[in-house]
C-alpha cells in the first residue's frame, strides 16, 4: 500500500484489507450467536456498505434477509447535516429483528434520521453495525451496538467509501493528509 492522490487530495493508507477482513468476520461470529433463531433483517445503508454488507454475509451462518435503503447526506469530504431518503425499505419490518448496516458513522445525522423512520414501522427491535465509527465527530446517543473500529475525525476513502465518487473500488482503507498549519523549521 502507497499514498494515493483523489481529486487532489493526497491519502495514506490505513487499514489494510486483511485487518478489516479479520475484524468483519469477527463481528459475523458475534452477530450469528446473538441472532439465532431471530431471522434478523439487515438493513444495508447504500451505497457506502456494499462491500462491509458482502463481506459480513459471507460468515452469517444464521437465517436471515438482506434489504438496502439509500440516503444522502455527503458533499465532497463535509456532511451536509440535510437527509434525504432516495430509495426506502421494500420489506414489512414491523415484529422483526432489524440490524442496521452502516459504512461509516461520523456525525450520526444519517443513522439518526434511519432510526426515526424504522421505529414508526413497529421493528420489535433495531441494532446498528457500523464497520467505521468516528466518536470525535459523532453527536447523538444511539448505542452503536456492532463497532469495526473506532477512527479519529479524519476523513477516509477506500473499501465502499467515496470522496466525491472516486475511491469505492479500493481495497484498503485510506486516510486524508491534512495540509500543516505550520512550516516546519
Ligand atoms: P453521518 O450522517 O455524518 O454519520 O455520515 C454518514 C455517511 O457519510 C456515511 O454513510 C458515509 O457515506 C459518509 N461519510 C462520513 N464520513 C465519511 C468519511 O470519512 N469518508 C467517506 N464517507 C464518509
Amino acid at each position: 500500500m502507497s499514498k494515493i492522490t483523489i481529486h487532489g487530495k493526497e491519502f495514506v493508507p490505513y487499514l489494510s484489507e486483511g485487518q478489516i477482513k479479520e475484524r468483519v468476520r469477527a463481528m459475523g461470529v458475534e452477530i450469528n450467536s446473538n441472532y439465532d433463531g431471530k431471522n434478523p433483517l439487515f438493513v444495508g445503508v447504500l451505497n457506502g456498505c456494499f462491500r462491509f454488507a458482502a463481506e459480513l454475509m459471507n460468515h452469517i451462518g444464521i437465517n436471515s434477509e438482506i434489504n438496502f435503503v439509500k440516503l444522502n447526506s455527503y458533499r465532497g469530504t463535509e456532511s451536509s447535516g440535510k437527509i434525504s431518503t432516495q430509495i426506502g425499505l421494500n420489506s414489512d419490518v414491523e415484529g422483526r429483528h432489524l440490524i442496521i448496516l452502516e459504512d461509516i458513522v461520523d456525525t450520526g445525522n444519517t443513522i439518526e434520521h434511519l432510526m426515526e423512520g424504522l421505529r414508526a414501522e413497529n421493528p420489535a427491535s433495531i441494532k446498528v453495525a457500523t464497520l467505521l465509527y468516528k466518536p470525535e465527530a459523532y453527536h447523538g446517543d444511539i448505542k452503536l451496538d456492532y463497532v469495526g473500529f473506532e477512527i479519529p475525525n479524519l476523513f477516509v476513502v477506500g473499501y465502499g467509501l467515496d470522496y466525491d465518487g472516486l475511491g469505492r473500488n479500493l481495497n484498503d482503507i485510506y486516510q486524508i493528509v491534512l495540509p500543516k498549519t505550520h512550516p516546519e523549521i
